[in-house]
């Protein structure tokens, strides 16, 4: 089974966890925690030994971009940082044009920017595996990694009741694929008018059904909180919405997780958050400092779950 799900990863993209089976986001997972164990024992692992990757950036980070890079690097790898604004990209040269000329020299491309078709055409055009480092649409980079760490600090995944208070943006809709994936059941608290898209609460409730498990839409952060294992929040205003930043802040009053809302969930509840937090909007410093947060080990996760995906699909 291990060698029929490894080739069946070889030379594939990774756009969105609905594509992904529940057996093959397993054995990324199992590769991840064996990665990073390799990593903490000081044991190299230089799986893409002469490999290159391309990352093309058109809106800032900090985790994708630097865990990824140095991923690349523990990996044997060479990773190539492509800001948009330096690329023919940015002065009219086609999507379909990049991805065939960067498939000629490259093994592998992440891109993080806007569009979430842009991403899927330049994948449709390069002849090499293309990550999807975010978009307006989708974040499954990142979701790899929660699901990391809520298997560490939970022992499972299947069964457990994941809540996410806040905006139904590219975080919530790759939490829902994801944890309908490996049967968690999915709670997005959210204020009327920021609910996530229809499409991919469908999608995921008929995918959930596969696993037993559920997908939640409510507006009451409060009765969504109750019996969370996990309460994940994400900030109120995404990479590309600034201009809305106000009247966000307006509408996602009481979708914040402080320490009233944590003391909803279960005792042993822990606390999630993608990152960048804007403390003190979907977080407070009480909780995201507190003994439940394991934001910072979910930062960490970000390097042996990618270091998983390229080892995988590279
Ligand atoms: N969580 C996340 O993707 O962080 P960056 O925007 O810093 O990459
Ligand atoms: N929803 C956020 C996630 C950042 C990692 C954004 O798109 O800006």
């Amino acid at each position: 089974m291990q060698g029929k799900l490894a080739s069946s990863l070889r030379g594939r993209d990774f756009l969105s966890l609905r594509d992904y089976s529940p057996e093959e986001i397993y054995y990324l997972l199992d590769l991840a925690a064996e990665l990073k164990k390799k990593l903490k024992a000081g044991e190299p692992h230089p799986l893409l030994a002469g490999k290159t990757l391309g990352m093309i950036f058109t809106k800032r980070s900090t985790r994708t971009r630097v865990s990824f890079e140095v991923g690349m690097y523990q990996l044997g790898g060479y990773p190539l940082f492509l800001s948009a604004d330096d690329l023919q990209l940015g002065r009219g040269e086609t999507i379909a044009d990049t991805a065939r000329v960067l498939s000629r020299y490259l093994d592998g491309i992440m891109i993080r920017t806007y569009s979430h078709q842009e991403v899927e055409e330049l994948a449709a055009h390069a002849t090499i595996p293309v990550i999807n480092g975010l978009t307006d649409f989708l974040h499954p980079t990142q979701v790899l990694a929660d699901l990391l760490t809520i298997r560490e600090k939970k022992g499972k995944l299947k069964g457990l009741n994941l809540t996410y208070i806040g905006d139904g943006n590219n975080v919530a809709h790759s939490l829902m694929y994801g944890g309908a994936r490996v049967g968690l059941n999915v709670t997005i608290a959210c204020p009327p008018g920021y609910e996530p898209l229809p499409q991919v609460v469908e999608e995921a409730r008929r995918l959930a059904s596969e696993n037993g498990s559920t997908i939640t839409i409510t507006d009451n952060p409060m009765e969504a909180a109750e019996g969370a294992d996990i309460l994940y929040t994400d900030v109120w205003t995404s990479m590309g919405q600034e201009a809305e930043a106000e009247k966000r802040r307006q509408a996602f009053r009481g979708f914040r997780i402080d320490g009233q809302l944590l003391a909803l969930a279960r005792p042993d509840a822990i606390v999630l958050h993608c990152l960048p937090a804007h403390r003190g909007e979907e977080i407070t410093d009480e909780v995201m400092d507190g003994p439940q947060s394991a934001v910072f080990d979910q930062a960490e996760n970000r390097l042996h779950a990618h270091k998983a995906i390229l080892a995988a699909l590279l």
